[in-house]
């Protein structure tokens, strides 16, 4: 029987939004469903990989039972879980849909309807990628995503380059079937050589694999 390619490897994976609290009944969130990072954390386990799922506010739920999940709910709360987990990974794929802003104070009482306009004041959340990226060891393999409208290559490979990363996947909301909700995805690998690959319209699992084969080819470099 030939041996898992990923066994005895722990690798991290982050999905789904996050929701940043306004009040008590209010967030500012996005669309992801999870689908996506989900579809890795499966591939990884199956591949043989020991997996830590930190999943924001999301329906989905994991095919294999030794998956560890982690639910976190805003930014910061993802950036802990990623702290604590990320230390004793051999790789990260980051595939959440993170908040880059965060309301600068949550108000303790429902926000009352009056006259006129309303502001929130926005802070600055932490990029959780980024810090990885700074922590990053020899032999781990930092992988993220790039979700664009517009300069796709460029603004992905500027990410790739900022955040210390190994790959960066790419998809682009002007493909059809690709991103956010559909069980199907559309990506462009680039590497740190800036070297890209280019893959068809498939399924969020098939692009998952294709994802995961490039984390443990990267394994194997690396070590
Ligand atoms: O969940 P689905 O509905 O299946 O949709 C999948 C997806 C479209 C959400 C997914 O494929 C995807 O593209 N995820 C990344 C979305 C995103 O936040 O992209 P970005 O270009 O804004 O961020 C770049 C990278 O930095 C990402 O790896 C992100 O996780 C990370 N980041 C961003 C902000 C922040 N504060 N911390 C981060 O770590």
């Amino acid at each position: 029987k030939k041996k898992l390619p990923l066994v005895n490897q722990t690798i991290l994976v982050t999905a789904g939004p996050t929701y940043e609290a306004i009040d008590p009944v209010r967030f500012i969130g996005n669309h992801s469903s999870g689908k996506m990072g989900f579809a890795i954390a499966d591939q990884l386990a199956a591949m043989g990989a020991d997996v830590i799922l930190v999943a924001g506010p999301t329906s989905q739920s994991t095919k294999h039972k030794s998956i560890k999940r982690v639910d976190v709910t805003s930014a910061a709360e993802m950036l802990d879980a990623c702290l604590l987990y990320y230390k004793d990974a051999n790789a990260c794929v980051m595939c959440a849909a993170v908040a880059d802003y965060t309301p600068a104070s949550v108000s303790p009482q429902k926000i009352k309807k009056k006259e006129g306009s309303l502001n929130i004041e926005l802070k600055k959340t932490t990029d959780i990628l980024k810090t990885l990226g700074e922590k990053k060891q020899t032999g781990q393999v930092l992988a993220g995503f790039a979700l664009e409208t517009e300069n796709e290559e460029y603004n992905a490979a500027e990410k790739l380059k900022s955040k210390n990363l190994d790959f960066i996947v790419l998809n682009s909301l002007n493909d059809k079937g690709a991103g956010f909700k559909t069980d199907t995805n559309k990506i462009t690998i680039i590497d740190s050589n800036l070297q890209k690959t280019t893959f068809g319209l498939k399924s969020k699992d098939e692009v998952a694999a294709d994802i995961c084969n490039k984390v443990a080819q990267l394994i194997n470099e690396k070590n």
